[in-house]
């Protein structure tokens, strides 16, 4: 495809978006339908349709309409290149800017121009404060890829060696211990030898960083309460001799742990809730509750646009009732994490506050929010210890 027809398609599969697609669903069945598009330009033409819907708002004001078209206008005005030398109408490119696109167009300013609705914005600014525009702008780029080295079978600079030996590309990067930054070739990593042989997982930055500042001295058991495919606990498996649990409302949610604990060369060890036990043998519980991920928004960014005040005030309903269970499944002198991908306090802060505040019994030990960075994402970590 040239890179006109490659924009062309991300055209048409942002008007199916915009009228209530999934971008998964949709560029998966435009790939069936398009046997002509070789890796290449699906990845370009997926390229296009992420960066569009991270910056959904601001591109519609520099294309001067609110459709692909427009969208696609204002990406490349964005880029500083004039759309013009994209849109010619040949080899399946669009046809060419009319004198009203030619003329249309406006920089972009407050919520526009920081790519979020308006009523998250004034979350960003109550939450965030200062940081708000900083972590509204980093949501507006593409997130990095991301490793964690599993220190107990290789170093980083092994893993980077290795990882070269299958033409991947990466970086030591400072945000924990274990990471590493894939600069290139992140899309062979699933196929290479460091991945299958365990020596690597594919995981954030931030969540490699605080399941590093989790204390396990002594610790003989963890349970992830809220595990999902097991990231955090396989983390801690590598950090720890301690029996670790894993549990999910929905079990489906972790059918890939077992696989994904073999190749660490871990054991874990997944629970129905009706296993659970009634007592609190747990001396860590973690609880990495559901939330409104607006600290990913940049790996999924259709859901920033989703989300709405009704669904954030049922995600904080949500997390205030999944937190007392999980504590009460803590031993005596244990530790609670509560921890959510999130940057609204409403789901952070004032989860703990509303919390503390109305199951006596534990005291907060430390609570720390991660940015979003070049190596990790947004991220929220409280410790708490029952008493
Ligand atoms: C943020 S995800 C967990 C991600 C996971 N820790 C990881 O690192 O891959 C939250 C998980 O909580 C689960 N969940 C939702 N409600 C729950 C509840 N009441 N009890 C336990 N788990 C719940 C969801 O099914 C989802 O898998």
């Amino acid at each position: 495809m040239t890179p006109g027809a490659r924009v062309q398609a991300a055209i048409e599969l942002l008007d199916s978006i915009d009228t209530g697609g999934s971008a998964e669903k949709v560029l998966t069945s435009w790939g069936r339908r398009s046997r002509f598009a070789g890796s290449g330009d699906r990845a370009a033409v997926r390229d296009h349709v992420f960066q569009v819907l991270r910056c959904y708002r601001s591109y519609a004001c520099l294309g001067g309409a609110q459709t692909g078209r427009g969208r696609m206008i204002g990406a490349l005005r964005a880029e500083g290149l004039d759309p013009a030398d994209t849109f010619t109408g040949e080899g399946h490119a669009p046809a060419p800017l009319t004198n009203m696109e030619l003329s249309a167009g406006v920089e972009p300013v407050g919520a526009d121009a920081l790519d979020l609705n308006d009523w998250v914005l004034d979350e960003f600014r109550a939450s965030l404060g200062s940081c708000a525009e900083a972590a509204a702008m980093a949501l507006r780029t593409r997130a990095p890829v991301m490793v964690r080295v599993d220190l107990r079978r290789a170093t980083r600079d092994d893993a980077i060696g290795v990882l070269a030996g299958d033409n991947i590309s990466s970086a030591v990067h400072p945000i924990a211990t274990t990471a590493l930054c894939i600069t290139g070739g992140a899309r062979r990593i699933a196929r290479s030898r460091a991945y299958l042989d365990g020596m690597i997982e594919l995981q954030d930055g931030s969540g490699q960083a605080a399941m590093e500042a989790i204390e396990l001295e002594g610790v003989q058991s963890i349970l992830d309460y809220c595990a999902g495919g097991g990231g955090k606990a396989l983390a801690l498996a590598t950090r720890s001799d301690a029996r670790i649990y894993v549990h999910d409302v929905d079990p489906s949610r972790m059918q890939d742990i077992p696989a994904r604990a073999a190749r660490a060369g871990v054991s874990i060890t997944s629970l129905l809730t009706s296993a659970l036990p009634r007592k609190a043998p747990y001396d860590i519980v973690l609880c990495d509750a559901p939330c409104s991920g607006s600290g990913t928004w940049r790996r999924t960014p259709e859901a920033k646009w989703r989300l709405t005040s009704e669904r954030l005030t049922a995600l904080t309903q949500l997390q205030s009732q999944i937190l007392p269970s999980a504590a009460a499944l803590v031993a005596p002198k244990g530790q609670l994490i509560y921890a959510t991908c999130s940057l609204l306090k409403a789901e952070n802060e004032d989860r703990i506050d509303a919390f503390l505040s109305t199951v006596p019994g534990w005291k907060l030990v430390r609570a720390r929010r991660f940015d979003v960075t070049d190596g990790g994402d947004g991220f929220f970590l409280a410790r708490m210890i029952r008493l």
